[in-house]
């Protein structure tokens, strides 16, 4: 199956980093318009937002610029919770953007996918583009849009963008559980759980369509408490010193924590297995205090168990760690924390790393 492909390209491509120059950004006196929320097509009336054809980016997806406050009072009850999002939101639209310009509907047919899965991508793209508008409409006047960066992406061909969009899918409903969380506004509540809920239709889509999997996860999803540290390992996703200056910094906060991964070669990520940890940011290392314990911390459905890990002898000998008993469906989310439940997201010192669990060969592949 096409799955057992990826362990053989993966490990070398995913480093070199799939280039693809995004449009300019275009004036922000154009973008300033989309301060008016009457200007351009409604998400939820105009059909562009789905049905839409082109390899040109969907409104307001070709307007990438900063959109400035219009009013001078204090920012509205939610608007940095909306800043995230809407930061994150562009990270996800070029996603969608550059697989629509990089691939042709013979790609995904070619490498054994269904003949609709160029449209259906086609199709989240411009969900995607209704995100955009709609979170820029949540931040109140009074606060700044932010707009889009460059990206890279580690795809190189239809199987490896197929599998970067299915942990994107997966971690940003993670992300929903917690930046829900932070905010105050009932409509604010409602407005991200209908996200996740379209999220999670593009989600069961890849998973039932793409991956011809079982798309049950059990009775509850992931639910991780801070949002803002499933942003820090996609920031790697956005080309250095390319967003507009005027952005708030992204994730905002950023704890820029150290990234993990299970390592090159892991045979399993069932429970019960047992793991050696990777530390992959040679530059970002974990400082662990001889006198302190440390943990990992596994996040599924609405559990979490932390694991006491040994870290006095690292980094001579690497960490291991067994996998506790979850349910295997869905996904893990695996972080370092300094005590036992992670009460206070500073307990978290290292990760997140996303263990995809379904389809198993896919979570494995995704390791490099
Ligand atoms: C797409 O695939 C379906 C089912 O495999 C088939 O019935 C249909 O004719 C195909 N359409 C095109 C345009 O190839
Ligand atoms: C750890 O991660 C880095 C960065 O992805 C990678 O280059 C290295 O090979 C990995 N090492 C192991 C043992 O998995
Ligand atoms: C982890 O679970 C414990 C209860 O088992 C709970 O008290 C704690 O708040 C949870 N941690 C997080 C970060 O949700």
């Amino acid at each position: 199956m096409a799955i057992q492909r990826l362990y053989t390209i993966l490990s070398c491509v995913f480093l070199s980093l799939h280039q693809l120059a995004s449009s300019a950004p275009v004036s922000s006196d154009e973008s300033q318009r989309l301060a008016d929320p009457d200007y351009g097509p409604v998400p939820g009336q105009d059909p562009l937002f789905s049905s839409y054809k082109g390899k040109d980016p969907t409104f307001p997806g070709n307007l990438k610029g900063t959109i400035f406050p219009t009013g001078n009072g204090p920012p509205g009850t939610d608007d940095i919770v909306w800043q995230n999002l809407l930061a994150a939101e562009w990270l996800i639209f070029e996603f969608y953007q550059q697989g629509v310009e990089a691939f042709k509907p013979e790609d995904f047919i070619a490498a054994g996918f269904p003949n609709h899965t160029y449209d259906a991508i086609c199709e989240i793209r411009n969900n995607e583009a209704g995100h955009l508008r709609l979170f820029q409409e949540r931040i109140s006047d009074n606060s700044l849009k932010p707009g889009a960066c460059q990206y890279r992406f580690p795809f190189y061909d239809a199987l490896s963008y197929l599998a970067i969009a299915t942990v994107l899918e997966i971690s940003s409903m993670a992300f929903l559980t917690g930046l829900v969380q932070t905010a105050e506004l009932p409509s604010s509540h409602a407005a991200m759980l209908a996200i996740a809920e379209t999220e999670t239709r593009h989600e069961t889509w890849a998973l039932l369509d793409i991956w011809k999997t079982n798309p049950f996860a059990g009775p509850i999803d992931t639910i991780y408490p801070y949002p803002t540290q499933i942003l820090d390992p996609i920031r790697h996703y956005v080309v250095p010193d390319s967003c507009p200056s005027e952005n708030p910094q992204f994730p905002n906060p950023s704890q820029n924590l150290p990234g993990l991964s299970p390592a090159i070669g892991t045979k399993s990520l069932q429970p019960g297995s047992t793991i050696t940890l990777n530390f992959t940011e040679p530059t970002n290392q974990p400082h662990f205090q001889d006198d302190q314990d440390f943990f990992a911390t596994f996040f599924h459905g609405p559990l979490n168990i932390s694991v006491p890990i040994n870290t006095k002898d690292w980094p001579e000998q690497s960490i291991q760690v067994q996998i506790p008993e979850l349910e295997p469906k869905g996904v893990f989310i695996m972080v370092i924390t300094d005590t036992v439940g992670a009460p206070t997201i500073d307990n978290v010192i290292v990760g997140p790393s996303f263990l995809l669990l379904q389809p198993a060969e896919l979570g494995l592949a995704l390791i490099v």
